[in-house]
């Protein structure tokens, strides 16, 4: 017989007295600050009540001094761990060096940066082809970058400007700014900001069938996720990104892999590409989250043949590849790039699996099935996860979802097994905590950190 659960009313969860990191109440300083600056900000997301104000490793800490186990690395972004020393450390010497002179003047960093992304991407055996880098500012922007060299590349196969279709899939997210969210086919973000860049088409991840209907003479760029992250920790097979290849090789097209949220380590190969044949590597690949550790940055790499088609003029940008985000970047990925890293990603990997097949074995009706790879782990669940989300932070962790009903594993890569151990215990207590055995709560979406109210 189907057991089904019970969650309690949030409020009573809240008021266990032996809460590690209860929610800030309303007369708290943390309110107070709260209060004061929201009336000045538009209103673009929601929030939890606790304010952080320190980081270090895998820890964070709000303004009441309670500290928090952070899985969620600011969304896949703090690979290295909050205020990683090193970093930290670079960082005070270049802004006291060197912080920006725009891209009218040549800089010891941007090009260093680019060369050793192009290095490591080859020496990785992913991307072979890989032979130029644009350093820009964050992953839309990388993003951005990637649509117009392949509508440019598109425009220099076939002037009559016939060669423009841009193809994406459901359930991917590619960023906000127009091109990226033309490409970004989910209702709820592309609705309200209508019309859409002309020319984007999307297709079924996955549907190896449709890549040729999908595909066609038109198709100037196809960019895809390796893993889709925002969309639920769904991992493209093979076989679809052979088949994507295959056929932009066909038809001419520029195969584009977002790797901005999947890729630097996070499933413990530099891209999580890296593992397919050269006959799945993309023609450009973009990247951004982990490579400033925090800093914003964000890059797109090409091969010698796309950088071919671009002229000066063509693309630019006044703070991208500034010395300071280049410098920190350049330590960023030797670190990234690293066995070091890598390997720990596959092992601390594990630990997570064998704690959610047992938190499945408690729970069989709650948790349905665990996808990704690496450092970028789905737990669906068969009902909203909100509850276990606030009660886990109530608790001392800090989680997200996506997809719908996903929580999502994103902790920094330098996590150890321990920290991993004490996370998985506190969200067992918060599963325990929400779920009772005798009513079944109806599921709703997440993307918690993108919901607009
Ligand atoms: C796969 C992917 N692409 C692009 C983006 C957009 O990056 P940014 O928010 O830095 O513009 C994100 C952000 O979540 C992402 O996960």
């Amino acid at each position: 017989m189907l057991r089904t659960y019970h969650m309690d009313r949030i409020d009573n969860v809240q008021k266990e007295a032996s809460l590690a990191t209860p929610d800030p109440s309303s007369d708290s300083q943390t309110s107070r600050l709260v209060g004061q600056s929201t009336p000045y900000m538009v209103p673009t997301y929601v929030r939890p009540p606790p304010m952080f104000q320190k980081g270090e490793g895998c820890f964070l800490w709000d303004v009441e001094n309670r500290q928090y186990l952070d899985f969620t690395s600011g969304i896949a972004v703090n690979a290295l761990g909050h205020c990683d020393p090193e970093m930290s450390k670079l960082l005070a010497q270049q802004a006291q060096t060197l912080v920006h002179t725009s891209n009218l003047y040549h800089n010891p960093w941007t090009g260093a940066l680019s060369k050793l992304l192009v290095e490591k991407t080859v020496e990785s055996g992913a991307m072979t082809d890989a032979a130029r880098a644009f350093i820009c500012n964050s992953g839309s922007e990388a993003n951005e970058a990637a649509i117009k060299f392949a509508r440019k590349c598109g425009r220099t196969a076939d002037e009559s400007g016939n060669k423009h279709e841009i193809v994406s899939f459901h359930n991917s997210f590619h960023g906000r700014t127009m091109g990226s969210l033309s490409a970004t086919p989910n209702p709820k973000y592309q609705k309200p900001f209508g019309p859409m860049v002309p020319g984007f088409r999307y297709g079924n991840y996955n549907d190896i069938d449709a890549v040729n209907d999908l595909v066609t003479d038109k198709t100037c760029g196809v960019i895809i996720e390796p893993i889709q992250g925002e969309g639920g920790v769904n991992v493209a097979t093979d076989d679809f990104l052979l088949a994507l290849r295959r056929r932009c090789t066909e038809v001419g097209a520029v195969l584009i892999y977002d790797e901005i949220q999947c890729g630097l380590g996070r499933t413990g190969t530099m891209w999580a590409h890296g593992a397919l044949p050269k006959e799945a590597h993309p023609d450009v690949l973009t990247t951004a989250k982990a490579l400033g550790n925090g800093f914003p940055i964000g890059a797109t790499i090409v091969t010698e043949n796309v950088s071919s088609k671009i002229v000066t003029g063509d693309h630019g940008t006044t703070f991208g590849g500034n010395p300071l985000g280049s410098r920190l970047a350049h330590y960023i990925v030797g670190r990234l790039s690293g066995a070091e890293i890598q390997d720990g990603v596959i092992q601390k990997e594990k630990v997570f699996r064998k704690r959610f097949e047992q938190l499945k074995q408690k729970y069989p009706d709650v948790i349905t099935e665990v996808r990704g790879r690496g450092l970028l782990l789905g737990v669906q669940l068969s009902q909203d996860p909100t509850p276990v989300i606030t009660a886990a932070r109530e608790r001392g962790l800090l989680i997200i979802t996506c997809g719908t009903n996903t929580l999502r594993f994103v902790p920094p890569l330098i996590i150890s097994e321990p920290e991993i151990e004490q996370g998985m215990d506190i969200l067992e207590d918060a599963m325990k905590a929400v779920f009772r055995t005798d009513e079944h709560i109806p599921g709703t979406d997440g993307q918690q950190e993108m919901r607009a109210s």
